[in-house]
C-alpha cells in the first residue's frame, strides 16, 4: 500500500477528533495532583514519516519487534506506526487520561475496519507509565517513543525516574526516540543519530535518537 493510501486511512480516522479538547476535558475530571505534569501535543502522519523514514533510524529498527508510545494520547502515533512500520509485531500505548485512552480505543476499532492485521497488533494500557514494569513479557518494548509527556517544575524528577526504569528494565539495544527532551544519561543511552527536526501543530520540535548500551 502506498504512503498516500496509508495517509488517507490515517486522516479518515482522525477527521473531526480534537485531542487537545479531549485532553482538556478529560483532565478536568481527574485529581489535579495526577494531572499537574501532563501536557498534550500530537504527531501527524507526515511528521511520523519524517521521523521514521528520513532520519536514518529505520536501519536501527531492523529486527526490533515491539514499539511503545509512552503517553499515547488519541493513539495517532500508534496507528501511524502500525501503518508505516509493518515489521513491528506489537505496538503498545500507555495513556493516563481515561478520555484520551477511550478515544484511542475507538480509533483502533476504526483502523480494524480497513486494516485488521495492523489494528490487531495495537494494545493500549490505561494508566501511568511510571507504574509499568517494562521487563514484563506482555510489555517488554524494544523501541520506545516519547513525545514530551510531562512538563513543568518537578517533571524533570519524573523523567529521571523514567530513565532509571529504562536502565533497569529495557534490554540492551533498545531504541528510545524522544521528542524535545534529550535523555540525560548519555553513557547508558548514547545518541546514535543526529537529531531530526519536525514541525508539529504547536511548533518546531527536535527528535533525539538513543540506544541503550
Ligand atoms: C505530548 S502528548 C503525546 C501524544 C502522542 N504520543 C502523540 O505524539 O501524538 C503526551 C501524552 O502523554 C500522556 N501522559 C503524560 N504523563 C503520563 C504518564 N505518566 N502515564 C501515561 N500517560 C502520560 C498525556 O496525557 C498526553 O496524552
Amino acid at each position: 500500500m502506498s504512503f498516500e493510501k496509508k495517509k488517507e486511512i490515517f486522516d479518515n480516522i482522525y477527521q473531526g477528533i480534537n485531542g487537545y479538547s479531549i485532553s482538556h476535558r478529560g483532565k478536568s475530571t481527574m485529581d489535579p495532583e495526577d494531572t499537574k505534569f501532563l501536557i498534550y501535543g500530537e504527531v501527524s502522519f507526515a511528521e511520523l514519516l519524517t521521523i521514521i523514514e528520513d532520519s536514518g533510524i529505520k536501519d536501527e529498527l531492523r529486527g526490533l519487534t515491539t514499539f511503545c508510545d509512552l503517553g499515547s494520547g488519541t493513539g495517532m502515533c500508534l496507528i501511524g506506526v502500525a501503518l508505516i512500520c509493518p515489521y513491528f509485531k506489537r505496538i503498545i500505548g500507555v495513556e493516563l487520561v481515561p478520555a484520551l485512552y477511550e478515544s484511542s480505543l475507538k480509533s483502533v476499532q476504526q483502523l480494524a475496519q480497513t486494516n485488521k492485521k495492523s489494528a490487531n497488533k495495537i494494545k493500549i494500557v490505561s494508566g501511568n507509565f511510571l507504574n509499568l514494569n517494562f521487563a514484563k513479557p506482555f510489555i517488554s518494548p524494544n523501541v520506545i517513543f516519547m513525545h514530551y509527556p510531562m512538563h513543568g517544575t518537578g517533571a524533570e524528577k519524573l523523567y529521571l525516574q523514567l530513565e532509571e526504569k529504562f536502565r533497569k528494565e529495557l534490554k540492551p539495544g533498545s531504541i528510545i526516540i524522544s521528542a524535545i527532551r534529550k535523555l540525560s544519561s548519555l553513557e547508558a543511552f548514547p545518541e546514535i543519530l543526529a537529531p531530526a527536526h519536525i514541525q508539529c501543530k504547536y511548533g518546531a520540535v527536535t527528535i533525539f535518537f538513543h540506544k541503550k548500551v
